[in-house]
């Protein structure tokens, strides 16, 4: 982790609209691919990134291995979901990415909400133990890939991160968390408006800025103020994004919609 004191090294990028903010990120995931082809990426769900992944897609159409080499560790998932639930990050991740990039499956990372893996080495393990152990083994997994390279990340209204809400500490790693009712309605679509988990693994906040660089994507007016803040208030653990300011490679890439309060 790199850290400094003074001003802001955050690099700020405005584009047009949606499209050209998803085209952008998706050059910015291409370069990196490109420049190191044993990338480390660290992926985000969400809509923002819905046309990221859109972009990548269509650049890999024809290649077989267009992500060959390339590990990927999602930021997040809900506890207690199967992969295959409509609302998970992993079928998220499925239909959007991996099922159209020739990457291994061996190379796809994602938390276990259900930590199948850690119970099947011990079955009589209290369910939140397990779910201790499954955070665990996904530090240590990122940590044998060498670390994450490149980490996209959204921005949630109230400046969390991943399922970082705010609060939570700027040294935290992967862990449990409760989600707040504000998240959870914002993501009420994916469970068709229905039930949206109270519980999630995330990335912690120390995780994601050991990250080598990040890129924050922000799209649409109901970002703006998230986005003002951003760029004016403090560094806080009640504003998780403002951790960001921390870090001396962060390009915050925001289109003019949510750039309008800045
Ligand atoms: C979700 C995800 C975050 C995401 C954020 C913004 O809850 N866990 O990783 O970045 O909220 O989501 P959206 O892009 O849908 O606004």
């Amino acid at each position: 982790m790199r850290l400094r004191q003074r001003q802001s090294p955050l690099r700020w990028e405005t584009v047009s609209g949606y499209d050209a903010l998803s085209e952008r990120a998706a050059e910015r995931v291409l370069g990196a691919i490109i420049h190191q082809p044993r990338l480390v990426l660290g992926l985000p769900t969400g809509r923002t990134p819905e046309g990221m992944y859109a972009h990548l897609v269509q650049h890999c159409v024809g290649q077989e291995r267009c992500f060959d080499g390339v590990k990927t560790f999602n930021l997040d998932e809900y506890v207690g979901l199967k992969p295959d639930h409509p609302g998970s990050y992993a079928r998220y991740m499925q239909q959007r990415l991996f099922d159209h990039v020739g990457l291994f499956e061996g190379d796809i990372f994602i938390p276990d909400g259900l930590a199948e893996d850690v119970l099947a080495d011990e079955p009589d393990l209290p369910m939140h133990q397990a779910l201790e152990r499954e955070c665990e083994r996904y530090e240590r997994a990122i940590a044998d890939a060498g670390g994450l390279d490149l980490t996209v990340l959204g921005l949630g209204r109230n400046g969390h991160i991943a399922f970082n809400e705010p609060g939570s500490p700027f040294d935290s790693r992967t862990r449990v968390v409760r989600l707040d009712d504000e998240t959870r309605r914002a993501n009420a679509q994916y469970f068709g408006n229905g039930d949206v988990p109270e519980w999630a693994i995330t990335m912690g906040l120390a995780t994601i800025l050991a990250s080598k660089s990040i890129v924050l994507l922000a799209s649409g007016a109901s970002k703006a103020e998230a986005v003002a803040r951003l760029r004016h208030g403090p560094v806080a653990e009640s504003f998780p994004a403002s951790l960001l300011h921390l870090h001396d490679d962060v390009t915050v890439l925001v289109d003019r919609e949510a750039a309008r309060l800045l």
